[in-house]
């Protein structure tokens, strides 16, 4: 295990005295389980076909949950996670008053899912937001210049008028209150809370 772990970690755990090192050994699991997550959701959106890409959103609306999937636009180094949507979408609606959500995130091959409690915050601000918009390549900013609302009655999927003056696009930074890691293994299955106390990360193991 050792080999794979970040330097720093290793040389903590090096000058730790033995009593001290089996709490270590659990510390540094659990660090470099953190930094598995880290990892693979920066391999979610920065690696192609990685299945992180693409994740469950859960928004809720008078108490009754709705899912969607939604692509990662990237991970901020508080584990924050940014997604794009349209201004008039449901979600929106829904995370305006409640802005707690979920995410789901899965990886078939590593048998690994990732849940996130976040809660999400619309960014409003237009310099951010225009850097997004430049970045986001023509064809793909049809998204976003639909003339009638997403989820709008239409007569046939042909009939989508676009308008390429006005944009609706926004993004929602989803921040995490806690990241429950599980991974299906042998012998033993691995699942572990990380909770965010504001300035920490804070660990448990749990039972599978
Ligand atoms: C593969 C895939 C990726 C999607 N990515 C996004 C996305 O990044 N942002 C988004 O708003 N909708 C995305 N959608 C559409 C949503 O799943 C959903 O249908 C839409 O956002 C409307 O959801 P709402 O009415 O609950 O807001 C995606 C759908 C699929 C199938």
């Amino acid at each position: 295990m050792f080999m794979y772990l970040p330097c720093e970690i290793y040389k903590i755990l090096k000058n730790l005295t033995c009593v001290e090192s089996l709490y270590s050994l659990k510390k540094v699991l659990e660090l470099e389980l953190l930094e598995t997550v880290r990892r693979e959701l920066i391999n979610g959106y920065s690696k192609k076909r990685h299945p992180f890409r693409y994740f469950t959103l859960a928004t809720v609306n008078n108490g009754k949950p709705r899912q969607r999937t939604v692509v990662l636009r990237k991970l901020l180094p508080d584990f924050s996670v940014l997604i794009y949507t349209d201004q008039r979408s449901q979600k929106i609606n829904d995370i305006s008053k409640n802005p707690k959500v979920s995410a789901l995130f899965y990886h078939p091959k590593k048998l690994l899912q990732l849940r996130i409690d976040a809660t999400a915050e619309i960014i409003t601000d237009s310099v951010q937001l225009n850097n997004y918009w430049q970045n986001i390549p023509e064809n793909s900013r049809k998204d976003y210049i639909t003339v009638k609302a997403p989820g709008s009655d239409i007569s046939h999927p042909d009939h989508v008028d676009y308008d390429s003056e006005t944009n609706y696009f926004t993004a929602i930074r989803l921040i995490p209150n806690t990241i429950e890691y599980l991974q299906l293994q042998r012998p033993n299955h691995l699942r572990i809370r990380f909770e965010n106390n504001g300035n920490a990360w804070h660990s448990q193991f749990l039972v599978p």
